[in-house]
């Protein structure tokens, strides 16, 4: 059915319209009964659905109904696979239709900063380009079952610290480049219905009433069609906001901030028809929902299979010397530590799941028919108060040394990462280290497995046998790790952030998380492996980094064209095989490295990836495209995305530093660029 949207804006009264642009409660929009317009309701996500009936909360502190507990984003990046990601979202679009919850809050693409942030799990890179990917596809997934979206944290919200009033300074390139890119992206090819404005400050003016981020970026430039809605509690100025391009407040302001505009239209401060669009923005998004109603249940089991599915695509196998997969028969092996028994697997605050389900490592081998090594289980230290107690790490020892091989499940506790607040370190607590340390004394066959939303310091990972990283991979996070530990899947995903060796590494270290009045990113376009790789330093795990059981061989890589210009694409295809002995998949990964010299650039930047499976011995040939886009930098001088004549290197790699292939392409600009005369040219 089409509505005609601007009648029903113009049969509605001054005070109806400036109702329609704040909640009625924590979760509701307000309806307008005689005009037919229903109150529908958004729920947090976005790796669940967190629908509260009862006390609302937007800290994850009160109960909400039962659901599905996918992996978080931290997680689910690293599978670098937007079919998945498409698949989870179609799942999320179901739960909420189920639910009567007209549009799921996320998916979130900050960038990761600084591994520090608290709320990191909840972001999906340090990569604009795989970040955006992964949004698009999770943003269309949920649409496809007519259930909206809402991007966020829009923009530049990086950090938890005083994130309600900090303002990040950032330079006009470095704002394109990094914080808004994966942003643009996601908005243009996810066409999400509304995007969440972040409590912060953008180089002094709150994103709630940032005209620039909201109407001229957002709409005019990238095309967004939805509404924007504020952060929960975002709000500063409410008229100042509207006029920006905030349309709807969240929560419900009681009625406050409604007179606001109401005074303000009847004085004249305020231009009506800036009100009536946002009206006619925010029903537009109500029907949609409203008028493809599919009320019913959803299989809870399914989706359970789904996020152990994820789960398994998405896990990393940062280090393996031979020991993984484990034997299945005829050996013991000792699983140590709470989170083999108990795992963490989402972090704390507004994303929080109330988990219909939860399999955790040790429930998931004894089930498992396949698995008939004799599992043990140590708890290895105090975790109430997370230090060590000489009797559960003797217990421990004894157990790995009785055994073939020990586990150890460790990782951060609950309260050491959740959005409210940023980690002080990047250490895991030293009980944990101290387990590992005292455990590798009397086991040679020692494997981590890992249980974090951020990166943590591994002082012993060059004595461990094999490391898998699980970030904090959803309900049935313990079905997954046994799968891959013991060999019924192979590891294929990939890290979707460098690990540094030490937090003082990181490029934002000297300017994180800044004074509480403003934050300086001052290292520019240098975030992450764009700073690692360009300096050559040493680091834990680099970008990209993944391995697997089986291997990879890259040849015969053939660019369509040997040059372009600013409307042309190009198209890689090289061939992967894979040459090991069972089947697995491999993410290609294709970075473009600028040679022109125009500008001060990272070493390399990705720009495209894809996932292919291989049985053993199959050989595939896999195609990216590269457009301007890929060989662009922001340029200040023309304020736009601009590539410079010259040469850029295409290369093709299992990971930021492991680049397999590499091919040169010439590139002619077409973008005059404007030539200033001062009195020293
Ligand atoms: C968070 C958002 C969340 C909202 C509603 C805010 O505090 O920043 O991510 O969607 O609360 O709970």
């Amino acid at each position: 059915m089409e509505r005609d949207i601007r009648t029903i804006v113009s049969q509605m009264t001054l005070e109806e319209k400036a109702g329609m642009c704040s909640g009625r409660d924590f979760w509701h929009l307000k309806g307008v009964e005689r005009l037919g317009v229903p109150e529908v309701m958004v729920s947090d996500g976005p790796h669940g659905l967190r629908k509260q009936n009862e006390k609302a909360d937007h800290l994850g502190a009160n109960e909400s109904i039962k659901a599905v507990c996918f992996p978080t984003a931290c997680a689910t990046a690293c599978s670098f696979d937007r079919e998945l990601l498409r698949e989870l979202g179609e799942a999320l679009g179901d739960e909420c239709q189920a639910e009567d919850v007209s549009v799921i809050l996320g998916p979130a693409v900050n960038i990761k900063r600084s591994p520090l942030c608290g709320r990191n799990f909840e972001y999906f890179s340090e990569d604009p380009y795989l970040a955006s990917q992964m949004a698009a596809a999770h943003i269309q997934g949920v649409q496809s079952k007519n259930v909206g979206t809402s991007i966020k944290h829009f923009a530049a919200n990086n950090q938890e610290y005083r994130r309600l009033s900090c303002s990040s300074e950032i330079d006009e390139r470095t704002l394109r480049e990094i914080y808004l890119a994966a942003f643009e992206t996601a908005v243009r090819d996810g066409k999400p219905d509304t995007v969440m404005c972040s409590y912060n400050k953008i180089n002094g003016t709150f994103a709630s009433e940032n005209h620039w981020l909201l109407t001229e970026v957002l709409r005019d430039e990238w095309g967004f069609e939805g509404y924007v809605m504020s952060d929960w509690g975002a709000v500063n100025d409410r008229v100042r906001g509207l006029e920006a391009g905030l349309d709807l407040e969240m929560p419900a302001s009681g009625g406050h901030t409604d007179a606001e505009i109401v005074a303000a239209v009847k004085d004249g401060t305020l231009d009506e028809a800036v009100l009536n669009r946002a009206v006619e923005r925010i029903l537009r998004i109500i029907f949609k929902f409203a008028d493809h109603r599919r009320p019913g249940d959803f299989d809870k089991e399914k989706h359970d299979r789904l996020a152990e599915k994820i789960a398994e695509e998405s896990m990393v196998l940062l280090k393996n010397d031979g020991l993984l997969p484990l034997p299945k028969a005829g050996k013991k092996i000792a699983f140590i530590g709470k989170f083999a028994q108990k795992p963490r697997f989402q972090g704390g605050g507004s994303s929080h799941i109330n988990s219909c389900k939860i399999t955790g490592a040790l429930a998931a081998a004894g089930q498992l028919p396949e698995i008939t090594s004799d599992i043990t289980y140590a708890q290895g230290y105090d975790t109430a108060e997370e230090r060590t107690d000489p009797a559960l790490l003797a217990e421990a020892v004894k157990a790995a040394e009785e055994a073939d091989v020990a586990v150890i499940f460790a990782g951060l506790p609950d309260a050491f990462e959740s959005e409210g607040y940023d980690r002080s370190h990047m250490q895991m607590p030293e009980c944990q280290n101290e387990l590992i340390r005292e455990i590798l004394r009397v086991q040679k066959n020692t494997v981590v497995v890992l249980h974090n939303g951020s990166p943590v310091e591994m002082p012993w990972a060059g004595d461990v046998n094999a490391i898998l990283e699980s970030y904090l991979c959803g309900q049935a996070v313990g079905a997954a790790q046994v799968r891959l530990l013991f060999g019924l899947a192979n590891p294929c995903g990939k890290l979707a952030e460098t690990i540094p060796l030490k937090l003082q590494d990181n490029p934002s270290y000297l300017n994180f998380p800044g004074d509480g009045q403003t934050v300086e990113y001052k290292e520019g376009v240098f975030v992450g492996y764009r700073y690692y790789d360009t300096k050559e330093m040493d680091v834990r795990f680099p970008f990209g980094h993944g391995l697997s059981s089986t291997t990879f061989q890259y040849s015969d890589m053939q660019l369509s064209r040997g040059q372009l210009s600013d409307s042309d694409t190009l198209t890689v295809s090289l061939k992967v095989k894979n040459t090991g002995t069972v089947a697995g998949k491999e993410i290609v990964q294709l970075y473009v490295a600028d040679r022109t010299g125009a500008a001060n650039r990272p070493v390399k930047e990705l720009k495209n990836f894809t996932k292919v499976f291989l049985e053993p011995g199959q050989e595939k040939t896999v195609e990216m495209t590269l457009d301007k886009r890929s060989f662009a930098w922001y340029n200040t001088r023309i304020h736009d995305w601009y590539a410079a004549t010259g040469d850029y290197e295409i290369l093709a790699g299992a990971s930021s530093r492991d680049i397999r292939l590499t091919k040169t392409v010439h590139f002619v600009t077409e973008t005059p660029l404007p030539f200033h005369i001062h009195s020293k040219t």
